[in-house]
């Protein structure tokens, strides 16, 4: 197997040079050849995509993100596929595993949480495997910042609220404080910023936020396990949900919301609903 760095490169290289022509051939939703990296959605088996379920209830071999991935999924969809956790496991294992089951014929599929072009690192396993030959495409899913917003009866952007949303996640050990964007959202004011892999760090990130002198009052809602049986939100603000949060113990598998969003506090009805709705529809872009 080539080094899986020397693969990415060599992907990328080519990417850089010609498009590949699956982008003009294939639509999104389509079945491919190869092995599909699917989002299985934030975690209750209902919210997996018509498509995803297919797959993954065809599979013989399941690679799947581990405890993001709810077993229940597994269970309901795959209990007689082989299944295999990702935890633990780094390219140099996972790849050839997924190549050598494909190779010999059995329906291999990559499970994400979520959505795999969120924090899923689905990109990097796409490249060495397609540059072992193995072709590859994704079945997207429902991100977690989506569950949460459900869960929250909100929406992420919101009249007179909120115009942008920032998925983002906090300095750590993969991220440079430098490269840390989350009080530069806030500061923007109609800005929802959904901080994914923040769980363990809510305190110090809403004291960072609290020394760059940012309001205490900004709503702030942590949505634990999404869409899971143990689902549970803990509401406040900059100020309070530090200590909220560490009181609850939850240390991993939250979704952090901080703006007025989370709150749906203070929006305006939509042009949408209102002088819009009489306007020529063939020279307006319409909001869904
Ligand atoms: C490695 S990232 C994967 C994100 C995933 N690809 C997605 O689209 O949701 C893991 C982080 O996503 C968030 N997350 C995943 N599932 C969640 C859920 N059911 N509820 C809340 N947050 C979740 C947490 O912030 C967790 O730390």
């Amino acid at each position: 197997m080539t080094d899986p760095q020397e693969a990415i490169d060599a992907e990328t290289d080519a990417a850089g040079v010609e498009r590949d022509p699956r982008v003009d051939q294939r639509t999104a939703g389509e079945t491919q050849p190869g092995i599909p990296f699917i989002g299985a959605g934030p975690g209750d088996p209902g919210l997996l995509t018509v498509t995803g379920k297919e797959l993954v209830e065809a599979a013989d071999l399941v690679v799947h993100a581990g405890s993001l991935v709810n077993s229940e999924l597994l269970d309901t969809y795959c209990d007689d596929a082989e299944q295999v956790s990702s935890i633990g496991k780094d390219l140099e294992e996972l790849v050839p595993l997924m190549r050598d089951a494909y190779e010999g014929g059995r329906d291999v599929v990559r499970l994400h949480s979520g959505d795999p072009a969120i924090y899923g690192a689905a990109v990097e396993q796409m490249d060495a495997l397609e540059h072992e030959g193995v072709p590859t495409y994704i079945v997207p899913g429902v991100t977690s910042a989506f569950a949460a917003s459900a869960t929250l009866r909100t929406q992420l952007t919101l009249n007179g609220v909120a115009n942008h949303v920032a998925f983002t996640r906090p300095q750590g050990k993969t991220l440079d404080a430098e490269d840390d964007h989350i009080g530069e959202f806030v500061e923007m004011g109609d800005v929802t910023t959904c901080i994914y892999l923040g769980t363990h760090a809510v305190d110090e990130t809403m004291d960072r936020l609290l020394e760059a002198g940012h309001d205490p009052e900004t709503p702030v809602a942590v949505v634990y396990h999404a869409s899971w049986p143990d689902e549970d939100v803990i509401e406040g603000t900059i100020e309070t949900i530090g200590e909220r949060v560490a009181s609850a113990g939850y240390r991993a598998s939250a979704m952090v919301v901080i703006g007025d969003a989370a709150r749906k506090a203070g929006y305006e009805r939509s042009y949408l609903y209102d002088g819009w709705a009489n306007r020529d529809a063939t020279d307006s872009e319409a909001d869904d």
